[in-house]
């Protein structure tokens, strides 16, 4: 049996951030080069063997249901034209042996309230959630190794990575004792600290694999850092109880929940995309030489 068979997806989060292109729209969609976000971590998910997608939305989200849902009108249309490798696209992106369940989260209460939401969904198993806006590119998936970290810790694993200082008031920061060059035994963690008060600059990024002992823990959470329920707390207090891990990932993360993070995204994928990387990267090293303004 797989170890994760589900994955938690909050994308109930306003956007604010990208506004005004997420006024009416999901952030989870903007997409770089040809992808929506949450395509890269729904791929990234399956790529580590999980087939039970779990989406915590809300409202203005309506597109992400559509987008992995059977598209029959595109399809047929793209069929009638002999357009196979589009054809091939559009139906890869919900691959036939993939369940997706959506659950809403009628207030935007956090990101733990968030994973609050997916309890009856996930039940009493371990599970990964995935934060979109933490674009990851690597061979294997961010994910994948973590859910190889799991099988071997039967433990939660966070994703971890050191960050400058003066960004730690960004993320959860943990307190921890390295175990290997990858693996740290967490000892404390606490969400967005000063620089400060940091207990140190290694900060979770969007990927987590918890036991369900978290739903317990977030269940009579108080509101933390900004009114809301955090996922970070609920971790806090599972480790009284747990022994929880972090664990730094190989591969490249982009924070696409900032627009320079998004940019960086969009130029590095797209100068390795398959059908217009070399073009891009010649226009690149152009526009070095010749700035717009001169053109
Ligand atoms: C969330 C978490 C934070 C984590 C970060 C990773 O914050 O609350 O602990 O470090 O994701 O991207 P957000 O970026 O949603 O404010």
């Amino acid at each position: 049996m797989r170890p994760i068979r589900k994955a938690v997806f909050p994308i109930a989060g306003l956007g604010t951030r990208f506004l005004p292109a997420t006024k009416a729209s999901a952030k989870e969609m903007l997409s770089v080069v040809d992808k929506p976000l949450i395509q890269y971590a729904v791929e990234e998910a399956y790529a580590a063997g999980i087939r039970h997608m779990i989406f915590v939305t809300g409202r203005t989200k309506r597109s992400v249901e559509d987008h992995f849902d059977t598209a029959y009108e595109l399809e047929n249309e793209l069929e009638l034209a002999g357009k196979t490798d589009l054809l091939k696209i559009a139906r890869s992106i919900a691959p036939e042996d993939m369940v997706c369940t959506y659950v809403r989260q009628s207030r935007a209460l956090g990101l733990g309230h968030a994973v609050l939401c997916s309890k009856e969904l996930v039940g009493n198993e371990p599970f990964a959630v995935l934060l979109a806006d933490d674009l990851m590119v690597g061979e294997p998936s961010a994910m994948a190794q973590m859910v190889e970290q799991f099988s071997e810790w039967r433990a939660s694993i966070l994703a971890v990575q050191n960050v400058p200082l003066e960004d730690t008031r960004r993320y959860g920061i943990v307190s921890a004792e390295n175990i290997t060059q990858d693996l740290v035994n967490v000892t404390g963690i606490v969400e967005k600290p000063t620089p400060e008060l940091a207990p140190s600059t290694l900060a979770v990024v969007g990927r987590y694999v918890l036991t369900p002992g978290i739903f317990k823990e977030l269940e009579n959470l108080p509101r933390g850092v900004g009114g809301e329920i955090q996922l970070t707390d609920g971790i806090a207090n599972l480790l009284r109880r747990e022994k929880v891990f972090g664990y730094r990932y190989k591969g490249a993360r982009y924070d696409c929940g900032t627009k320079l993070g998004f940019l960086q995204a969009t130029v590095d994928l797209g100068v390795q995309h398959e059908e217009i990387g070399a073009e891009f990267s010649a226009w690149l090293d152009q526009r070095r030489e010749t700035p717009a303004m001169a053109r």
